[in-house]
């Protein structure tokens, strides 16, 4: 005979109060609080003391202002297409799918340090180039590269503190001597980064410019040997030096005018130089070089065929995060790595977030003028 309504509940009740059931319900409550508790870390609740990429964009907003839709640094910019041609000679240090031989598409993006996306170019403004490979078959990398030999600041601290103390003074348009001395003698590496960069002169555009990865990663290959390395892209165009202080000019996008003249005439190459780390070789301080007798590979050719304006569903809804990454290139211990994905991810989901305004720059359609 089949149990009645009451009888039915008093045994539900049972069970649930049984020893088991107790102690099911106490680790369902446990994963719960853990959840929590991770959700919790990770917003930085539980560390107030800790810095988060959101104080990383805030600042970059209180220093800047905010334009809605563009990136919170390296405002202006480009979109590019083309490909990379591997010639295999990668293969022995990572087991990226990107090495093999052949050719992927590549979409890309250069840009302008700084956070305002109508300013004038300058010869000073650090120049950019963000790329995404993306190989047949997945395995996507993506790297931000910039044209300076070294970086300014080994953590993300230093670079949040980096941040106030060189901001110019509306008044001189330099940064306040006080500030600046006093990040200075608390972060040696500044200085001695700042002087390495001074024995590196900008050349005269985007396309004769040589682009740096600056952290290391480590490349692992098919046998698992792992390898700490850095790679940047070497221009084939003749490099002319910028001269000591180029005559302002009235176009305020003249390196950006000049990138697309020159597109125009044809594509534009690079060699993707990666530079083999030995052990020993530091791997979590951007701003320091390695010995110049590490061995430079030379993995593959990067042809960049044509400009497109900033728009939706281009290179303008890509996060250049240095975090994507193919197996067989993966982390090292740099603290910026981790720093900057986040940041990327913060400054992303804002911009995205808000009404989209036209880019500075924008690439003449042939035929119909600029
Ligand atoms: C803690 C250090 C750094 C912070 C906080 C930082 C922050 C940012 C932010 C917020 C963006 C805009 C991201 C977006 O909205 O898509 C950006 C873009 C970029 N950063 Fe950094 N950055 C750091 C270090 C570096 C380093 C070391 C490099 C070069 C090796 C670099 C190269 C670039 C490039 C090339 C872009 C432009 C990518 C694009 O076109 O979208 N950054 N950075």
């Amino acid at each position: 005979m089949p149990p009645d309504a009451t009888e039915t509940q008093r045994y539900r009740l049972s069970s649930l109060t049984s020893k088991g059931a107790l102690a099911r319900l106490a680790g369902i409550g446990a994963v719960v609080a853990a959840v929590a508790a991770a959700f919790a870390y990770v917003g930085g609740w539980l560390s107030p003391d800790r810095l988060s990429q959101a104080q990383i964009i805030d600042r970059f907003e209180h220093l800047n202002g905010v334009h809605p839709g563009f990136r919170r640094n390296h405002a202006k910019g480009v979109c590019v297409a083309g490909s990379f041609e591997s010639n295999g000679q990668g293969m022995r240090l990572s087991k990226a799918a990107v090495f093999e031989p052949g050719r992927v598409p590549v979409v890309g993006r250069f840009s302008l340090s700084g956070g305002h996306p109508f300013m004038a170019d300058g010869p000073k403004d650090v120049r950019a180039l963000g790329l995404s490979f993306r190989p047949l078959h997945g395995e996507e990398w993506r790297t931000a590269m910039i044209n300076i030999p070294v970086f300014v600041v080994k953590d993300p601290k230093a670079f949040y503190e980096q941040l106030l103390a060189t901001r110019p003074d509306p008044a001189t348009g330099k940064p306040d001597p006080a500030k600046l001395a006093a990040f200075t003698a608390a972060h040696p590496e500044f200085p001695a980064a700042m002087k390495v960069i001074a024995g590196h002169p900008f050349s005269s555009g985007f396309a004769d410019t040589r682009y740096n990865g600056l952290n290391a990663f480590r490349f692992v290959n098919a046998n698992g040997v792992a390898t700490p390395a850095r790679w940047s892209l070497v221009p084939t165009e003749p490099v002319v030096p910028q001269t000591p202080e180029p005559a302002k000019s009235e176009d305020k996008n003249y390196l950006f005018d000049e990138l697309m003249a020159r597109l125009a005439r044809g594509p534009l190459q690079w060699h993707l130089i990666v530079t083999v780390g030995r052990p020993g070789d530091t791997t979590d301080d951007a701003t320091t070089p390695w010995p110049a007798d590490r061995e430079q590979v030379d993995v593959g050719t990067l042809t960049v065929a044509r400009a497109e304006t900033e728009a939706p569903g281009n290179c303008r809804d890509i996060n250049f995060d240095p975090l994507v990454l193919p197996s067989g290139i993966e982390p090292s211990d740099d603290p910026l790595l981790s720093a900057r994905s986040a940041t990327y991810s913060e400054s992303f989901t804002r911009r995205e977030g808000e009404a989209q305004t036209p880019s500075a720059v924008a690439v003449p359609i042939p035929g119909k003028g600029s």
